[in-house]
Formats: structure tokens, C-alpha cells, sequence
């Protein structure tokens, strides 16, 4: 039976990956599951109080349709937490969706044309080039310098073309760990206003930052077009709960936008209603399990970069934020870097991704692994990569 050109394009390698794992789980080989960005795969729980907020809205008969846009108590917080992070925001500006895995997809969706650009940093969180391909669109990375988290003004301006619509930015980012700085982000929004560009921000890992301050688009956007996304899958540790939002900052570009993208968010009718009732909470109750989480982080951040650092023929640049490894493979025998992820699979039982799965251009020659493990199970799986790499 027919299928569509647009789905037979859609990848998303970090599971993907994981067929390859779960085949030889079957056949009794151990595996490490280094592949996926959840730490509650890894011993992290969201606090009492949430859960709690989760099963009293159940017990108390939250369990109808919400409303499209989300609970407006819950768009209240939100646009509080924006705003202190800067953003120029009100209740009326957020969208709650099924994750920022949807936002993305709202706004893509509406955004993009057959054979429009959109320029999205390389390497890539892998949905950000998935849903530019599904509507048809072409997704266009540009070099990030990974040593000190800049992004080249001199590339973008070379890729922006008269079909780029939208420039995407992901701080702290997924794979590679990069902050941008207040300058970095400043110079990015005077491009974009140069060229008309949407400016859209995933900062869902804005509290997982270890160096230094994070500093989020909100603080230099002034009235330029931001589409901010973000979620509670990470810092929240919300992940199977799948909830995240859209923030639209005030500008008057966004108009048509604000005016379209609820319409998608009324035809998928709603996101679970106790879900969001335990995103207010955790957004409104104590946030004193969020350091917690950070320094046991970063002592995992600084553990396996150290050891990986000390492998021959691998180095790895320091990641800034986020919980991620993404090092370089520096003589490859075994050929591409998913050979090098399969053999590392068969040979050792570890689990990570091949870098070109975060895009060919940047990614290739690179493999990801989390740091999200306690360091006894970090230490295990590193001595078997060390073996592998011989
Ligand atoms: C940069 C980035 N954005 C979005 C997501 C997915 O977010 P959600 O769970 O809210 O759909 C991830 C998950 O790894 C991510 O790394």
C-alpha cells in the first residue's frame, strides 16, 4: 500500500538505535542503556509533592477534556517562570502541549513550505531536521564552536537564503552540551531581525547549566519574534507525563502565528488534565530538589569527560549543560561512527548514538552517551568503552 514521501523521511536515531539493543537483549546479552536523555531512566523521581498533585487531581475527577490551551492557573506559572527569566510574556501568550515534542511540531507546521530553510544548529537534536522534512521544508545546520559554545555569525549569514524562514536554537543544547551567551544570543536575534527571521528557543534544559549563569533569549529578544518552547521532561523530571508549552514573546510578528497555532492545538482537543495539575505544583512547590539533581550532574558531567578525555583516540569537549557526552572518535578502524556505536553494542553490551544521527555535517565521526548514571555505573561502562577502543 502507498506511503508518504514525507514519513518515509522521518528518523529519530537515538531510539532507533535501541531495535538494534533490544534484539540482542532478547537473545540474553546485558545492555547499558546509554542512548536516551531521561533521567528518570536512571534512579531520578519527581518529587512527593508532584506525584501527589498527579493522583489527587485523578482521585479528585480531573479527568475530563481540558481546555486547548491549557489550564489557566498552569499558563499563569509559566508565564511567571518566563518572565523572571526574562521573556515578555502573560498568561494569554503560553500554549500548554504534549511536550515540547509537539510545540515543535505545532510550529513547524506552521511555519514551513515545501522548500522553505529553516537553519538549525549542528549537530541537532534529531526532531528539529525530522519536522522541517514532514512539512516539506529543508533543514539547514550551522557550526557551533563546541570548545566555547559560539555559534559562527559568519556561516549562518553565508546558509541564510531567500527561502529561510526561521532560525532555531537549543540552549543549553542536546547533544552537544553548548550555553550560549548573553552576547552569543544577542548577536543570533540581530541577525534573525536583519532577515526576518522567527527565532525559535528550546531552553528545556535551562536549569541543568554547570559552568556558567544561563541566560535565556528572553533578556536580549526586545520586541524581535521568539517562539520559546519548553517542557518539564528534564528539570521537572516529568518525562513520561509528556508535557511542555509554547511561549510567544509580544511582538507584532508573531500575529498571524498566535492567531494560527491555537487552531492546531483545538484540533488535537487537549493534553492530560492531571498532568498539568502536576506541572503547576511542580512549577509553585519548593524547588530545592533542582540543585540536588545539578551537582549530582555535575559530578557525573566531570567524571566521564575526564575519562573519556583520558582514552586514546577519543576527546571530548567539556559540555556546558545538559546531561550529554558527545566525543569525537579520533581514528576510526571501525569505519563510520555507527559502526563504531554497533560494535561498541555487540562487543561490550553498551547502548549509545552515532553522531551522524544528530546530523551528517557536524555530527559524523562523534557518538553520544549520557552522563545520566550513578558514577559506579558510569565507571563500569567506560572501563568496557576504554576496552573497546583497545
Ligand atoms: C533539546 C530537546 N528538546 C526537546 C526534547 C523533548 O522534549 P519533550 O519531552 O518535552 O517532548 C528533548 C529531549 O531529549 C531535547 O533534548
Amino acid at each position: 500500500m502507498k506511503i508518504s514521501q514525507r514519513v518515509a523521511g522521518v528518523e529519530y536515531a537515538i531510539r532507533d538505535i535501541a531495535l538494534e539493543a533490544r534484539k540482542l537483549q532478547k537473545q540474553g546479552k546485558e545492555i547499558t542503556y546509554l542512548n536516551i536523555g531521561d533521567p528518570l531512566q536512571y534512579g531520578f523521581q519527581p518529587p512527593e509533592n508532584v506525584k501527589e498533585a498527579l493522583t489527587r487531581a485523578v482521585k479528585e475527577g480531573q479527568n475530563y477534556y481540558a481546555v486547548s490551551e491549557g489550564l489557566s492557573e498552569l499558563r499563569e506559572e509559566i508565564a511567571k517562570k518566563e518572565k523572571r527569566k526574562g521573556l515578555a510574556v502573560t498568561d494569554d501568550d503560553v500554549l500548554v502541549t504534549n511536550g515540547v515534542s509537539e510545540a515543535l511540531e505545532m510550529i513547524t507546521a506552521s511555519i514551513v513550505e515545501p522548500g522553505d530553510e529553516v537553519l538549525i544548529p549542528g549537530p541537532y537534536y534529531p526532531p528539529y531536521a525530522s519536522y522541517v522534512r514532514l512539512f516539506g521544508g529543508i533543514p539547514i545546520e550551522f557550526s557551533v564552536d563546541l570548545h566555547n559554545s559560539t555559534p559562527d555569525l559568519d556561516d549562518i549569514r553565508k546558509k541564510i537564503s531567500s527561502r529561510t524562514v526561521a532560525i532555531c536554537l537549543i540552549s543549553p543544547n542536546n547533544p552537544t552540551g553548548a550555553v550560549f551567551s548573553e552576547k552569543s544570543l544577542k548577536d543570533l536575534v540581530d541577525i534573525a531581525n536583519e532577515h526576518d527571521l522567527y527565532i525559535i528557543c528550546d531552553e528545556i534544559y535551562d536549569q541543568i547549566v554547570f559552568d556558567e549563569k544561563f541566560v535565556g533569549i528572553g533578556k536580549v529578544s526586545g520586541d524581535s519574534p521568539i517562539v520559546l518552547l519548553n517542557g518539564f521532561s528534564k528539570v521537572h523530571l516529568m518525562s513520561g507525563w509528556r508535557i511542555g508549552y509554547i511561549s510567544f514573546n509580544q511582538s507584532k510578528k508573531l500575529e498571524a502565528l498566535r492567531e494560527n497555532v491555537p487552531k492546531l492545538a483545538r484540533v488535537r482537543i487537549a493534553t492530560n488534565l492531571p498532568v498539568q495539575y502536576a506541572a503547576l505544583e511542580s512549577l509553585k512547590g519548593p524547588q530545592n530538589y533542582i540543585p540536588k539533581f545539578v551537582s549530582d550532574l555535575k559530578k557525573r558531567r566531570d567524571y566521564t569527560i575526564k575519562r573519556l578525555n583520558g582514552m586514546n583516540g577519543l576527546s571530548c569537549s567539556n559540555p556546558k549543560g545538559a546531561f550529554y557526552a558527545f566525543p569525537k572518535i579520533e581514528n576510526n578502524r571501525y569505519g563510520s561512527d555507527k559502526e563504531f556505536v554497533l560494535g561498541l553494542l555487540k562487543s561490550k553490551g553498551i547502548l549509545t548514538v552515532h553522531g551522524s544521527g544528530f546530523g551528517t555535517q557536524y555530527g559524523s565521526g562523534h557518538f553520544r552517551m549520557v552522563f545520566l548514571p550513578d558514577i559506579p555505573v558510569l565507571e563500569s561502562a567506560l572501563d568496557k568503552i576504554e576496552e573497546f577502543i583497545g
